[in-house]
């Protein structure tokens, strides 16, 4: 039970870095056409955060039935989940209320949305390192 939530944990963290990298084409693909680049920003975070929400599931479901407790890294895995969520929540607000028929305002918030997942991927794969350096006993937190 407990294997099978951290395999699946882990699985779900490699297919979330593997979307975040994938949605950089969205702000490139949409260049001149606002209305996509709302739409495709609509169904990006709804599977964001279905993503995301099964991450921690399967996280907090193996502290739980494993009693692992709460180590050092589970509580950054916590913390990184939260800001995650945050700035994605925060980034699709400002894409639905904007006026992208703006010109600027659209420029603006593609180079947001640019610069917010490069944010969130280095922020997944400096969890991944930290955890792999764990795994090898580098790192004792
Ligand atoms: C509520 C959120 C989360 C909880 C409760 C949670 C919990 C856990 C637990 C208990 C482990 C096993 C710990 C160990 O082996 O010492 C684990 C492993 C891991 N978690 Fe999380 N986690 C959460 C979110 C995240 C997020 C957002 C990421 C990525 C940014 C992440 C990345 C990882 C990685 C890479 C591993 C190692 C998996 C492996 O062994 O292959 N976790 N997590």
């Amino acid at each position: 039970m407990i294997e099978e939530m951290l395999a699946a944990h882990s699985v779900l963290v490699k297919v979330f870095l593997g979307f975040l990298v994938g949605g950089l084409f969205i702000p490139m693909m949409t260049a001149k056409n606002p209305l996509g680049f709302r739409k495709a920003s609509f169904i990006y975070t709804m599977i964001f955060q279905a993503i995301a929400t099964m991450i921690a599931f399967a996280g907090i479901v193996a502290v739980f039935a494993g009693d692992l407790g709460w180590s050092v890294t589970t509580i950054i895995m916590v913390v990184v989940w939260a800001v995650l969520m945050y700035i994605e929540i925060k980034k699709y607000k400002l894409i639905k209320i904007a006026n992208l028929q703006n010109e600027d305002a659209h420029k603006l918030l593609k180079g947001a949305f640019l610069k917010i997942s490069s944010v969130q991927i280095l922020l997944v794969v400096i969890m991944v390192i930290l955890m792999i350096l764990k795994a090898k006993g580098v790192v004792t937190i």
